[in-house]
C-alpha cells in the first residue's frame, strides 16, 4: 500500500478522483493511494462535507481490492483498517486512542478524524474498495461549529510531517488487510473491540427521540452496532442511534 502514491495541490474529493480512475479503461494497481493537499468538496459519512485547511492535515484514498470478502462481511475490512490507522498514531497518542463505531477515529471524547468507504461490488464480491481518509495532524483552530474536533497539534504541541504518517498509515494498513486476508478473522475483531470507544461500559444512547442506558456489547459483520438494554440486544444502523456525552 503506498508505493503507487499520486499527490495531488487541489481535488475535489480524493474518493471522487481515485473512483473516476477506476471508471477510466487503464487498470489502476491495488495500493495506489491519492493524497491531496486540498479537497473543495471532501466527503464523509452521512452526506456530511469534510472540511480540513489546506496543507496541515491527511486527506487521501487508497485502493484495495478485496475479492476474498463477500459484502456480507464488508465490515472486516472496516476493522482491518480502523487498526491500521490506530497502529500508526498509537505510538504518538497512546490508549486515549479509541476507534469510535463505526468509522471515527477518537482521542478521548474528541473526533481526530474518519474514514468514509465506498466498496464498488461484482455480484456479492467487493471488487474495489475506495477508502477514504482523513485526519486532523497540524491543524491549530477548527470552526466555532466543530467543537468535537481536535488535532495531533492540539494535543500534542507539535508539528508532524504528513508523509511520515502517511508512510506509517500505509504500512500498518497493509498489515492488518493481508491478516484479514489470511483468515485471521477473529483476532482482527477482537483487537477492533479492545480499541472500540464506549465498549462494554453502560453509557448513555439516544434512539427515536428516546434516551437510554445501554452497553455496547458488539458489532456485526454487516456493521449494526450491538448494544444492551435491559437484558436485550439490540441493532442500530448509524442513523439510528446516538451516542449522548454526559
Ligand atoms: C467522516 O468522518 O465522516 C469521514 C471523513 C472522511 C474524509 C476523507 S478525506 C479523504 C477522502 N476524500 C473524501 O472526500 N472523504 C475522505
Amino acid at each position: 500500500v503506498g508505493q503507487n502514491l499520486l499527490t495531488l495541490k487541489e481535488v475535489d474529493s480524493t474518493n471522487n478522483f481515485l473512483k473516476n480512475l477506476l471508471s477510466n479503461s487503464k487498470p489502476v494497481p491495488e495500493g495506489t493511494v491519492i493524497m491531496a493537499e486540498g479537497q473543495y468538496a471532501g466527503r464523509g459519512q452521512q452526506n456530511n462535507k469534510w472540511h480540513a485547511e489546506p496543507g496541515k492535515n491527511l486527506t487521501f484514498s487508497l485502493l484495495l481490492q478485496p475479492h476474498f470478502l463477500d459484502i456480507a462481511y464488508q465490515f472486516d475490512l472496516n476493522r482491518a483498517i480502523s487498526m491500521g490507522v490506530y497502529d500508526a498514531l498509537w505510538p504518538l497518542l497512546g490508549d486515549a486512542l479509541k476507534i469510535k463505531w463505526p468509522n471515527d477515529i477518537y482521542y478521548g471524547n474528541k473526533k481526530l478524524g474518519g474514514m468514509l468507504i465506498e466498496n464498488l461490488l461484482q455480484g456479492s464480491q467487493i471488487k474495489n474498495s475506495v477508502i477514504g481518509i482523513g485526519l486532523n495532524i497540524n491543524q491549530e483552530n477548527f470552526p466555532e461549529d466543530a467543537v468535537n474536533a481536535t488535532s495531533v497539534r492540539q494535543i500534542l504541541h507539535k508539528d508532524y510531517p504528513l508523509n511520515d504518517i502517511l508512510a506509517d498509515i500505509c504500512n500498518h494498513v497493509e498489515a492488518w488487510y493481508l491478516k484479514l486476508k489470511a483468515g485471521k478473522t477473529n483476532f482482527v475483531r477482537d483487537t477492533y473491540l479492545s480499541r472500540l470507544y464506549w465498549f462494554n461500559v453502560e453509557k448513555r444512547f439516544k434512539t427515536n427521540g428516546q434516551e437510554f442506558t445501554g452497553t455496547i456489547t458488539g458489532v456485526k459483520d454487516n456493521g449494526l452496532l450491538i448494544v444492551k438494554h435491559n437484558n436485550t440486544e439490540t441493532t442500530y444502523n448509524l442513523k439510528e442511534i446516538e451516542f449522548l456525552n454526559k
